[in-house]
């Protein structure tokens, strides 16, 4: 097939019914298959791809998140899983993937964690990068001064509450990414103050041979190292996390328990200066593929 011939190929969304061809294209690319995560964001989100014309599954895909309380006017959407099978790169379906994608998105703010890989691309379509986040990963190992202290497991009477401080803190809802974290999380922990006012959440999924610390939200570095502590102490799996470096005090603590330092991905946006919301409460996001 020409690269014009490539270039033109239809775009067609993504169903739950494409994760295996979803996961494929992640092996492909020596990414991790990742089936869980694809699920996820194939049933919260919108994928979008373009069949091979090989016939073997598919040559390109993405992932649209949207975010806010009017689906059709979302106040952010994030960007993840843009992926090109490799015996197809560097012939265009990236871009046309992307610039329709940012067609269709029209006004609304976008964000996405870069790979270098990514980078170029999106600064061509407009992106820009007002932070960094740090790929940490590794067996959490207790040094013995680590409390969880104020921490608990999270009940179904907490979602209304996390469902709020998450609001206020990532700066809009994502309801149908959140309500989901009780089924698509293996353990899910919370912090709370002496009166009972929840000062933070965070969650531990599954994937592939780790548990993915994300969301960590917490009202300070003190608090997410509780809830940090209250997940490893639970767990039986390396942790991995994408701390923003502005982070710099939590980055230290895990790597002082073992997690190392894998990559730094560009935090990008597109249409607004930064990112919404409240960044000393974030430490971590859900996924880097959604925010
Ligand atoms: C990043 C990726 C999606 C690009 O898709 P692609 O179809 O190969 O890219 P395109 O042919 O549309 O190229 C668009 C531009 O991106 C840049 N680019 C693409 N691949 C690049 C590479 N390997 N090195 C440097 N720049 C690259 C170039 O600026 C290119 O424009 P040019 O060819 O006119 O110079 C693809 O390489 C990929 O799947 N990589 C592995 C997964 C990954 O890192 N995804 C990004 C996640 S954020």
């Amino acid at each position: 097939m020409t690269t014009s011939a490539l270039a033109n190929a239809t775009i067609r969304r993504l169903t739950a019914g494409d994760v295996t061809h979803c996961a494929d294209l992640s092996e492909d690319r020596s990414w991790p298959r990742e089936e869980h995560k694809w699920r996820l964001l194939l049933t919260a989100g919108t994928g979008f791809g373009i069949d091979a014309p090989d016939g073997k599954g598919l040559a390109a895909a993405c992932v649209v998140t949207r975010y806010g309380d009017a689906p059709d006017a979302p106040d952010l959407a994030a960007i993840g899983m843009v992926l090109v099978a490799e015996r197809f790169a560097r012939q265009g379906l990236g871009r046309r993937l992307m610039s329709y994608v940012c067609e269709q998105l029209g006004p609304v703010p976008l964000t996405l964690h870069a790979t270098p890989n990514g980078r170029p691309l999106y600064e061509e379509l407009g992106f820009t990068t007002p932070g960094r986040a740090e790929m940490l990963m590794g067996e959490f190992r207790a040094l013995g001064d680590e409390t969880a202290e104020g921490t608990r497991p999270a009940t179904a009477d907490d979602l209304q509450a996390i469902l709020e401080l998450d609001r206020e803190v990532f700066g809009t809802g994502r309801m149908h990414m959140i309500t989901r974290l009780p089924a698509f999380a293996d353990r899910l922990v919370v912090a709370e103050d002496p009166s009972g006012r929840l000062t933070g959440y965070a969650a531990a999924w599954p994937n592939m041979h780790t548990h993915v610390v994300g969301p960590l939200i917490a009202r300070d570095t003190g608090t997410a190292k509780a809830l940090v502590s209250a997940l490893a102490a639970g767990g039986d799996r390396p942790l991995r996390t994408d701390v923003d470096v502005r982070h710099e005090e939590l980055r230290d603590w895990l790597k002082a328990r073992g997690l190392a330092s894998i990559t730094f991905n560009a935090v990008m946006t597109r249409g607004v200066p930064d990112l919404p919301g409240d960044w000393t409460r974030r430490f971590a996001p859900l996924t880097v593929a959604a925010g």
